[in-house]
């Protein structure tokens, strides 16, 4: 038996949404009997009664994302356009009682009463800000990551943002690429692996879930791979590539139940992503089996046209439509656009009603026609957590990693009576907490954490200069204009002296130098990776002092920082730590906490070496045979640090590795176990990475890749067995001549140690 819930005439509805959809709960209740299927059933059921309600101007609403400030195509306020049903979700707002009274529009004063998804960049924190995503990654911990996003989605879902666009999944192999910063790093199993971690934060087991956002995985795809690391640039990526290094984590975070999909500006070969067929219906929905909607990124579907791809925007609205682009994020070309190519034929109305039952479907598994506002009077509580603001101190504390501490400077000790904090951004409680804020409040700076952690020194901070970039000025966008100069010259030299001279004084020196947050992030690639303003010629002014050297980093990618490298005794990357930065940083350089944080990037000797990556292939000349050979005249072609690479205040004694045989079939799997042992004095985590090699087969795989890795805490003296599984799922490859996976018999190495240099080894047969 059926009902026909309501015709579609464009009058007031007599029943809403919501009366519709439970008489057709109840009827189809006495008919199937899997409640997953009957939970499907019902969805499309509701989704279908309200499609069918709906005036062609309304579905194209529900395709519409509108800019909270900016007027609709005819001067339309964004009260106007949500009031006639003409959009379907809004853009950057986070004043909460603005969501609330667009809400409200939407819900009371609309025909329909479909509410509205607001959308914002929740990257790591809402009000209490966790490290930048590559900092994170940095923790080699998906718990914790997960953690991090549930905590951020809270404190946006309590002020009626709903919906997060991250994670970005970007795999990054260049440096020069600003937004590195905002994802996991150059390797694929860990970006899966924090893929998985962040939708689960994000959303929840289940989309609904309560004090959990909407999480869009983006940008797919391929955007990392920018030609020069230039943002916004071309990429052109083989099949080979996107299928083992870059698709990866979005299907992990489809699997993972990712609601939306952000379609990515450039062109990947030649096809601008949001018009590509393939990218968005081809791959993602019938590959990979999504089932949510996509959104394009800021102005993509208009861009089209700007690409040289659409002949107008008419055209860049139905290419953007038709490969399966579901909303407009900001440009109103489907707004303006798509009514008529419907009336002309061009675009069908299945697919408009394809595109708007994705998007409703997404709304009602959201629960958000039953739950459309957030309860502000929660707001305050939720924000002053203190176990959130515990948490960013935690994840800053496993993110930090140590790259070099020669001579044991570090930790420091507590007993010190005179240090100097120098650097442009060390008493900053705003650039730590680098780029993507939503709600203001300050941070604690690296000096305001020294300065807690050692009451009894004096302390004496010093800017020391600039780190303006050479090229680009920060836009101020208030005026309109780039922002000044943020210091001259002449003043850069003077701060200069005044930093040795307080160098002299102390009996350390901590170091601040990387970047202001808006030097890494979106449009913020460089060329050079040199440190920029007046920091390289600070550093070296200092480290003549002779004194003790701590170089602190607070940036977004790896920098040239190769002169340091010998020079300097402790360098600390730090990324941007955020709202605790200071104390978590004090907590390393004091040893209070043990650094732990590992490399999720390759860091590179130079801008030259870009691209750069561990996993890369094994050539017909290997970097340490001979004169021709792969490698650089000029410098070393070996990283300054390897992927996965992090010291610790302990030592780690790997065992031999045992495997639990010697072949394996492609149906069976292997385990390969090790003892890890903490033979320094003190308590300490270790990553244990596993890495695996495929010595032949139809392709040539690459030198080393990482198949597992496990985070683990050992007291002084402390010994555990640590166990990793290789089967299928860690085998096999995409092939370029198979058109899929491959999981070959023949003969593989593995590894197993504290970075991609790990040196423990065993060999194994796969058999078919
Ligand atoms: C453009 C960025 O590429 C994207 O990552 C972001 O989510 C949107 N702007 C919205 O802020």
């Amino acid at each position: 038996m059926t009902i026909q819930v309501a015709a579609a005439a464009p009058s007031k509805p007599r029943l809403s949404p919501l009366a519709g959809a439970a008489m057709v709960m109840l009827v189809s209740a006495s008919t199937v009997a899997n409640p997953a299927a009957l939970a499907n059933a019902d969805l499309s059921r509701r989704v279908d009664a309200l499609i069918r309600r709906m005036t062609l101007d309304e579905k194209i609403g529900q395709l519409t994302q509108i800019g909270a400030d900016r007027p609709g195509p005819n001067k339309e306020t964004a009260h106007e356009l949500i009031r006639s049903g003409r959009a379907g979700s809004v853009l950057w707002t986070i004043n909460s009682e603005d969501i609330r009274k667009m809400q409200e529009i939407a819900v009371k004063e609309s025909r329909l009463g479909i509410p509205l998804l607001f959308g914002f960049d929740v990257i790591h924190g809402y009000k209490n800000y966790f490290p930048v995503p590559i900092g994170l990654a940095s923790s080699w911990d998906p718990a914790l990551v997960e953690r991090t996003a549930a905590i951020a989605a809270k404190e946006a879902s309590v002020s009626g943002v709903n919906w997060t666009f991250a994670p970005m999944l970007d795999i990054a192999r260049d440096a020069r690429w600003g937004r590195m910063v905002e994802g996991a790093g150059e390797d694929t199993f860990l970006g899966v692996a924090m893929a998985r971690a962040q939708v689960r934060g994000f959303q929840g087991p289940a989309l609904g879930t309560p004090d959990r956002v909407l999480a869009t995985a983006k940008h797919f795809a391929a955007y990392g791979a920018a030609d020069g690391g230039r943002d916004y640039d071309s990429a052109y990526v083989p099949d080979v590539q996107l299928h083992n290094v870059y698709f990866p984590p979005f299907r992990a975070a489809v699997d993972a139940g990712v609601g939306t999909v952000m379609a990515a500006y450039m062109t990947l070969n030649d096809v601008p992503a949001s018009g590509s067929r393939w990218l968005m219906t081809d791959v993602l929905r019938k590959d990979m089996g999504f089932k949510g909607f996509v959104i394009s990124d800021a102005w993509s579907v208009a861009s089209l046209e700007a690409h040289r791809f659409a002949r107008d925007s008419a055209e860049a609205a139905e290419r953007g439509i038709k490969a399966g682009v579901n909303m407009d994020m900001g440009s109103n070309t489907y707004l303006t656009r798509l009514p008529r190519l419907v009336k002309l034929g061009k675009v069908p109305m299945s697919v408009i009603d394809q595109a708007v039952r994705e998007v409703l479907a997404i709304k009602v598994r959201m629960g958000l026609f039953e739950r459309p506002y957030a309860d502000l009077s929660r707001k305050e509580t939720v924000f002053n957590d203190p176990s959130h603001r515990a948490a960013t101190r935690e994840a800053a504390q496993r993110s930090i990693v140590l790259l070099r501490n020669e001579g044991a400077l570090l930790p420091l000790k507590p007993s010190l009576q005179r240090i100097a904090v120098i650097g442009p951004i060390a008493d900053s409680t705003e650039e730590i907490k680098g780029p993507w804020t939503a709600e203001a409040g300050a941070a604690v700076s690296v000096l305001e954490g020294v300065r807690a952690r050692w009451p009894q020194a004096t302390v004496e901070f010093v800017r020391g200069g600039d780190m303006q970039r050479a090229y680009a000025l920060p836009w101020d966008a208030r005026e309109g204009k780039p922002a000044p100069t943020l210091m001259a010259e002449a003043e850069m030299r003077a701060e200069e002296a005044k930093a040795v001279e307080a160098a002299r004084r102390a009996e350390v020196v901590v170091l601040v130098l990387g970047e202001r947050a808006g030097m890494a992030g979106e449009a913020a690639s460089s060329a050079a990776l040199t440190l920029q303003g007046n920091q390289q010629a600070l550093l070296e002014a200092v480290v003549a002092t002779g004194r003790p050297v701590v170089l602190l980093l607070l940036n977004g990618r790896p920098l040239n920082i190769t002169w340091a490298a010998s020079k300097v005794a402790s360098i600390v990357e730090a990324w941007f730590p955020g709202t605790e930065g200071g104390h978590a940083i004090a907590d390393i350089l004091s040893g209070a906490v043990n650094p732990s944080g590992r490399l999720p990037v390759t860091w590179p000797r130079s801008a030259g070496h870009a691209p750069h990556y561990y996993n890369h292939n094994t050539t017909h000349a290997p970097e340490d045979e001979g004169v021709f050979t792969s490698r650089y005249a000029d410098v070393s072609s070996l990283p300054l640090y390897p992927f996965g690479h992090g010291l610790s205040y302990t030592s780690f004694r790997y065992g031999p590795l045992e495997l639990d045989g010697k072949s394996i079939s492609t149906q069976s799997k292997l385990r390969v176990s090790v003892d890890v042992e903490n033979t320094g004095a003190v308590a300490g985590d270790e990553v244990v990475q596993l890495y695996i090699h495929q010595r032949s087969g139809s392709a040539t795989r690459a030198v080393r890749e990482l198949k597992g890795f496990k985070r683990i805490r050992l007291k002084p003296g402390a010994r555990e067995r640590v166990s990793f599984t290789l089967g299928r799922d860690e085998l096999q490859f995409w092939s370029a001549a198979k058109r899929g996976w491959v999981f070959e018999p023949t003969d593989f190495d593995v590894w197993v140690g504290g970075d991609s240099r790990a040196s423990q080894h065993a060999n194994f047969t796969v058999t078919r």
